[in-house]
């Protein structure tokens, strides 16, 4: 960095050591070690002192806080991929800058993807609670004991061909599944070709040909509610929905109606409309075994969030050596 003062950088939520250590070797860190969510108000606080803010997922930053910053504040350095928790827009009037890490998590949220498309169908967490709750309930290997539902040989329909949704298109398609996709525009024909996939200019026409549904799509006000109940009325009963994307891109209330009343097979989860908080209607559902719950896991590698922090302080450093940093969000 050319700059000669270091960056007050302020950091909203405990990072790996490694991260820690770094960013403190190179800027004017302010951590939080006991990893305490930070209320609005903290935010505010920090935001009027720091010249930089890196937050979270679960971080609100919206036009009203933005608004408060203080005249230090130029670069917001999101250590996540998504962007929908930033008012982008309001920090860009502005004049502040901001990042995300795209592409070291892309792996990781394709194979979460794929473990929750493989769980829900062949019943993978009941099975397994099963054994630690009631073990004394399994009297051996039976002809009708635990029948989930086949894979191989079904239809994925992948919402969002960016890179996880092409990314979990190359798994599916090795576990036997035809691709189909929904997304404003196709992909490039190589990569159609490699992954056979069929484009659906109409998602309406996709879901109601698809036995398995992947959401994978950025939230966006485009994408709120997507998903919505009209929609989810046009899948088949004997069909799956499975999101690591956001909680707001599925109707969740209708997705739970629909899921007990039978027009839907089952569903996972990885992510939720009110994140943390969980709707019981859905812990219900997953004690019944037709959802899967995670608490929002798909990145969660020990390597992914390293490959994070290294993307922050790349962007960070770009920023202040006055150059654009790498990964630079518009609105
Ligand atoms: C992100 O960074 O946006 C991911 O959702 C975290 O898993």
């Amino acid at each position: 960095m050319t700059n000669k003062k270091r960056p007050r950088v302020y950091i909203t939520r405990k990072l790996p050591e490694a991260v820690e250590a770094r960013m403190g070797e190179l800027f004017d860190v302010e951590l939080n070690a006991d990893d305490r969510p930070r209320t609005s108000a903290e935010l505010a606080a920090a935001m009027r002192q720091a010249d930089v803010l890196v937050p979270t997922v679960g971080d609100r930053i919206d036009a009203t806080l933005i608004e408060q910053a203080g005249p230090d504040l130029k670069l917001i350095a999101c250590f996540s991929n998504g962007t929908d928790q930033i008012d982008v827009e309001a920090a860009t009037r502005r004049g502040i800058t901001v990042t995300n890490t795209p592409n070291v998590l892309t792996e990781d949220t394709a194979d979460m993807t794929m473990a929750l498309v493989l769980a829900v169908p062949r019943r993978l967490a009941e099975g397994a609670r099963l054994l630690t709750d009631t073990p004394g309930d399994w009297a051996g290997w039976s002809p009708t004991w635990m029948l989930g539902r086949r894979i191989w040989g079904k239809k994925i329909g992948i919402i969002g061909m960016g890179r996880i949704g092409t990314a979990v298109a190359r798994r599916a398609k090795a576990f036997g599944l035809s691709i189909h996709y929904h997304n404003r525009k196709r992909v490039n024909p190589a990569t159609e070709q490699e992954l056979e996939a069929t484009w659906w200019d109409s998602l309406d026409q996709m879901l109601a040909r698809v036995d398995i549904v992947s959401v994978n799509c950025p939230s966006t006000p485009a994408t709120f509610h997507l998903l919505s109940a009209r929609r989810l009325a046009l899948l088949q009963p004997t069909s799956y929905i499975v999101n690591t994307a956001r909680g707001d891109i599925i109707d969740e209330a209708a997705l739970i109606q629909f899921i007990r009343e039978g027009k839907i097979a089952g569903a996972g989860l990885d992510v939720f409309e009110s994140a943390p908080a969980i709707n019981p209607k859905l812990v219900k559902l997953a004690a019944d075994g037709k959802v899967v719950l995670l608490p929002h896991m798909g990145s969660a590698t020990i390597e992914g969030r390293v490959e994070m922090g290294d993307k922050v302080v790349i962007n960070i450093r770009t920023f202040f050596d006055g150059h654009r940093p790498p990964n630079r969000v518009l609105p």
